[in-house]
């Protein structure tokens, strides 16, 4: 993989310590209430998992995994559910997982989507935010980093499906997908 990846961006240990510090955090905020883990997939899995496991609340998790429609570009704003919770969340403490906010259009929508099904909160735990390809702000309680506008890969993030189990965040060299 040495020669398909450009730079390393956040490196393994980097990543751990700021996904321990968000855990630390919401095990603040969520003390004494019941906490259901949402986790977008395929992106969200690695962070869920090591987000779920830094935490010390006892925690469910769920999964949604969406996709927009058409063969347009995926920031179209128009997202399909591929497979919805299996848990009802009316009256739940919510907290969506996600790699990345990119245009912010799919959790956009996926709010929307989950607000009208009535949990008692709803927040959001990123690990990436691209502030500079913003096209709806989203207000997001927990952010592991914000990151320059360019193709990055590892810890969930793919390329063509490839590159989601580099334990760090890394850029793709312009070869790959040129
Ligand atoms: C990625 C990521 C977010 C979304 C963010 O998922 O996991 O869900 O894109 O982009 P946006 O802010 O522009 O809407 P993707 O559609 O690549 O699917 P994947 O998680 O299966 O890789």
């Amino acid at each position: 993989m040495g020669q398909d990846l450009e730079k390393v961006l956040i490196p393994e240990d980097e990543l751990q310590a700021k996904i321990k510090e968000l855990a630390a955090r919401i095990d603040q905020d969520y003390a004494g209430k019941d906490l259901l883990l949402v986790g977008v997939l395929k992106g969200a899995v690695m962070v869920m998992a090591d987000l779920a496991k830094y935490l010390h609340l006892g925690v469910q998790m769920d999964w949604m995994a969406v996709s927009s429609y058409g063969a347009g570009t995926k920031s179209s704003g128009v997202v399909r559910v591929l497979k919805d919770l299996d848990t009802d969340i009316m009256g739940r403490h919510v907290l969506i997982v996600e790699d990345i906010i990119d245009s912010g259009l799919t959790l956009h929508w996926l709010l929307e989507n989950l607000k009208s099904r009535d949990p008692a909160s709803l927040e959001i735990c990123a690990a990436l935010r691209k502030p500079d390809a913003v096209k709806v702000p989203i207000d997001v309680k927990y952010v592991g980093f914000d990151i320059p506008n360019e193709f990055v890969i590892g810890y969930g993030l793919d390329y063509a499906e490839r590159y989601r189990n580099l334990p760090f965040i890394g850029t793709l060299a312009p070869h790959v997908y040129k």
